[in-house]
């Protein structure tokens, strides 16, 4: 870690928190076993989940209030003034972390339980609800009903550190007069790895990827830790904390160069010029998808009935905020085995609706579709459905989740009109997204654009994050990183094969022609072993994967050939008895952190788990 110089004599200069150097280490520490919260099953995934809800604590102890009435909301500025316009100003009370000098994008809500809203929640998406039908939703219990999306937890178990360490020491922050090498370019595209390139930077990457080679203890004894969870979240460089560190310590003129050039690097990474596209930070994909929806609702007329098609592929993120006006304003295109689309049944479709008129005044407005599936690791052509979206005149938008860190994306000339992404799957696991639009689709009249604009860039921290990961990526060469990834998955479907009583779902042999188009996400179930079993066997092992319904419960229950009937059944069941296993698939997914020697480790656990099985 670098030197700070710590002003620990006379008046502080700044408003910067106490004790700098025990903040960043307990950051450090989130980072060293950072995955999602409440999501997988492995070490890091229950480390993360355990400090998580350790800031929960911390802040309802701060506010002062009893646990048993109040419960802390964390949101971010934006969601903060949707939910206090929803409850009574004495029923909460608001905290910011804007009040502590790091540019972090919390409030936290410490709110009187029985005064949280029923129904939709002010943003939907994963996390909010427990199961989805393609007609009804059961809405996770308290906070995380309004914690959409995969929360900024870095940046909250940072804020909770913050109000504990407040008041010790005050850092010296530069101001004014900034050097070259403090410019926010300077910060963004230099760093110790800046003479490498391509598959050796990604090497190099990954031998200093933070918590990678983390030792763990397991029944089979002190093993590394691998993560095959990397859709969920990924693990960050050594080069992006050093980065955050130092914009940390920079005046607000630097941070506002960071916000500019974070700007244009994603502009040149996802080819959208500035004279087409404007660029929106939000928290995550889930925000960046509820703001592009939200706008779309408030173009509704009265002469046209505007309805999304989105596909069965979805992750509730692409799925619910569309639904939220009218559970009748989504229609779901179908998919085939490994995840496709058929284009001529989405061209088909579009004409019925929008050319030969057939659905009287409903008209498809948009299509929605996930550029990369959580669950298959398919990713469709987005091109050519944007060409055929475009041929009727519909927008288009793109889940970009799964995709943005994995294959090279091009805005200008797959002609695509939103493209929504979140950081923290891009090894920037610092609370910041995006929402990439073309101009003019979001009117600057939309009261929501300013407010999510406005709390997107107080995350100066995350932004930063962003950018640097992007400039790294950039440098390897999403080639690269594809071919990287396409030799994993290949392996781990070649080693996954030779295992009895196990089915992987979607594309299975690395020889098929829609290999091309595949991720690094398998998912597959084992029989006789339930899937949360079989994800809580590979912990023990030292290997963390996410077990369930990924948050795409319509296609998941599709894999499983869930019937109607049962489908009904699981939600009185989930709602009388919540802790309920429901049947699911275990996930693998792979990232720059992970090697072919992790997924040998990854065949023997399985075919020890299964050998055991009575
Ligand atoms: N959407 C993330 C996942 O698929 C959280 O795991």
């Amino acid at each position: 870690m670098d030197h700070y110089e710590f002003n620990t004599a006379g008046k502080p200069e700044t408003s910067l928190p106490a004790d700098f150097e025990e903040f960043s280490k307990s950051v450090f520490k989130i980072l060293s076993t950072y995955s999602n919260v409440h999501r997988g099953s492995g070490y890091f995934s229950r480390k993360t989940t355990e400090y998580y809800e350790e800031a929960r604590e911390a802040l309802i102890e701060y506010s002062g209030f009893d646990s048993k009435k109040y419960t802390i909301v964390f949101c971010t500025p934006a969601g903060a003034g949707k939910l206090s316009s929803l409850i009574d100003c004495k029923d909460y009370t608001l905290f910011s972390s804007n009040d502590y000098g790091i540019p972090l994008g919390i409030r936290a809500f410490a709110v009187r339980k029985k005064v949280l809203p029923k129904g939709w929640p002010f943003y939907s998406g994963g996390g909010t609800a427990r199961l989805v039908s393609a007609d009804w939703v059961i809405w996770a219990k308290g906070a995380e009903k309004f914690e959409a999306g995969t929360p900024p937890v870095v940046n909250i178990i940072a804020f909770a550190s913050l109000l504990k360490l407040r008041g010790k020491f005050e850092i010296r922050k530069n101001t004014g007069q900034s050097s070259d090498n403090s410019t926010g370019k300077y910060l963004l595209l230099h760093d110790d790895l800046v003479h490498l390139k391509g598959l050796d930077l990604l090497n190099e990457l990954r031998r200093k990827m933070i918590g990678n080679q983390m030792h763990v203890n397991t029944k089979t004894g002190d093993r590394t830790f691998i993560n095959f969870d990397n859709a969920a979240s990924t693990q960050t460089f050594s080069q992006v904390w050093d980065t955050v560190l130092k914009v940390w310590q920079q005046a607000n003129e630097v941070h506002n160069e960071i916000i500019t050039e974070t700007k244009s690097v994603c502009s040149g990474f996802f080819n959208a010029p500035p004279s087409d596209y404007e660029i929106i930070f939000t928290s995550n994909t889930t925000e960046a998808i509820n703001l592009a929806a939200d706008s779309i609702h408030s173009e509704a007329t009265e002469d046209v009935d505007n309805i999304v098609l989105t596909t069965l592929l979805e992750h509730t993120s692409n799925d619910l905020p569309w639904r939220r006006k009218n559970k009748n304003s989504v229609i779901r295109l179908d998919i085939d085995d490994e995840g496709f689309i058929d284009t001529v049944a989405l061209e088909s479709i579009l004409a019925d609706y929008n050319f030969n008129k057939s659905h009287g005044n409903k008209r498809i407005g948009l299509v929605a579709i996930s550029g990369g599936s959580n669950v298959l690791g398919c990713y469709n052509d987005l091109k050519k459905i944007s060409e055929i979206a475009h041929k009727y005149s519909a927008r288009i938008l793109a889940d970009a989740a799964q995709l943005a860190a994995h294959r090279k994306i091009d805005m200008k000339d797959w002609d695509l009109d939103y493209l929504a992404f979140s950081a923290h799957k891009l090894y920037a696991p610092f609370g910041s997204g995006a929402l990439i639009v073309r101009k003019g689709l979001i009117s600057s009249s939309f009261p929501d654009k300013e407010n999510v604009i406005r709390s997107g860039e107080e995350n100066v921290t995350g932004i930063a994050a962003l950018g640097k990961a992007i400039v790294l990526l950039s440098r390897i060469g999403m080639n690269i990183i594809e071919e990287e990834e396409k030799k994993l998955t290949s392996k781990a479907l070649d080693g996954l094969s030779g295992i009895k009583g196990l089915e992987v779902y979607g594309v299975k042999d690395s020889r098929s022609e829609k290999f091309e188009r595949k991720g690094g996400v398998i998912v597959f179930s084992m029989k006789k072993i339930w899937p949360d079993k079989l994800a809580s066997a590979l912990s023990d092992r030292g290997i963390g994967v996410r077990y369930g319904c990924h948050c795409a419960h319509i296609l998941v229950k599709r894999l499983l050939k869930v019937p109607h009937a049962l489908e009904q059944f699981q939600g009185v069941m989930l709602t009388l008895l919540p802790k309920i296993s429901l049947p699911g698939v275990v996930r693998i997914s792979f990232g720059i952190g992970n090697t072919a020697e992790e997924i040998d480790r990854l065949i023997e656990a399985l075919k020890d788990i299964q050998a055991k099985l009575k």
